[in-house]
């Protein structure tokens, strides 16, 4: 709680854009649109599955920004796959999209992850860099950090777009900055156009 008072926060029209996904993501009917994905099946596999290069023992998974939840089913059934039991968990700030992603999740809030504390810890830990604006970095990863359970991992990603010709950030680099030991880091797509990287706590 302490952290959640003392912490800073992104200005309030950060967090406004952030709340504009969700609208966007409902006019769609197709679930991975409905998760913000526009590429189809074969790109969201290509482009998500190498996360779980990340997660090296069953147990549970957060996404903090789910959507619908479809991340979420699909680290679960991709890692169920490799004979991994994954629980899927997720938080969101869209409190509509949240609704769907109940049914897909073992659990889901809707809350802006910058006010919210979780009701307990996770064994994987995922989100985007995105979800904080370039200053604020290192107390989103550090935020994240305290969310996961000893001896768990805090896996984070970069998305870039084929279509707009945006390559994704380092995100190995950007947890080295906030101090967390990186032990392992992936890519996925053409490009590549998704990073993804994972540190030990
Ligand atoms: C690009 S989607 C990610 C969907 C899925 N997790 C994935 O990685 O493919 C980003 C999601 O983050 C959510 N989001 C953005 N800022 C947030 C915040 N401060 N707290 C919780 N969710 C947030 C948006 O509503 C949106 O659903």
């Amino acid at each position: 709680m302490l952290n959640n008072v003392l912490s800073r926060k992104p200005e309030d029209n950060f967090i406004a854009e952030m709340r504009t996904m969700e609208p966007a993501y409902l006019q769609h009917d197709d679930p991975i649109q409905r998760s913000g994905f526009g590429g189809g099946p074969g790109r969201w596999e290509a482009e998500r599955r190498p996360l779980t290069g990340g997660i090296h023992r069953a147990g549970s998974f957060l996404d903090v920004g789910c959507a619908n939840g479809w991340l979420g089913a699909c680290v679960k059934d991709w890692c169920g796959e490799a004979g991994l039991s994954i629980e899927p968990y997720g938080v969101d700030i869209g409190a509509e999209i949240v609704i769907e992603a109940r049914r897909r999740l073992s659990e889901a809030w809707a809350a802006d992850a910058w006010r919210w504390e979780p009701p307990r810890q996770f064994t994987f830990v995922y989100s985007l860099l995105d979800l904080a604006p370039p200053d604020l970095t290192a107390d989103w990863l550090d935020r994240l950090a305290l969310w996961v359970e000893p001896g768990g991992r805090l896996i984070v990603g970069s998305y870039g777009s084929v279509s707009h010709g945006v390559t994704p950030d380092d995100v190995s680099a950007a947890l080295v900055s906030a101090g967390l030991a990186v032990v392992g880091e992936a890519a996925g797509g053409a490009g590549p156009v998704t990073r993804f990287a994972w540190a030990q706590l």
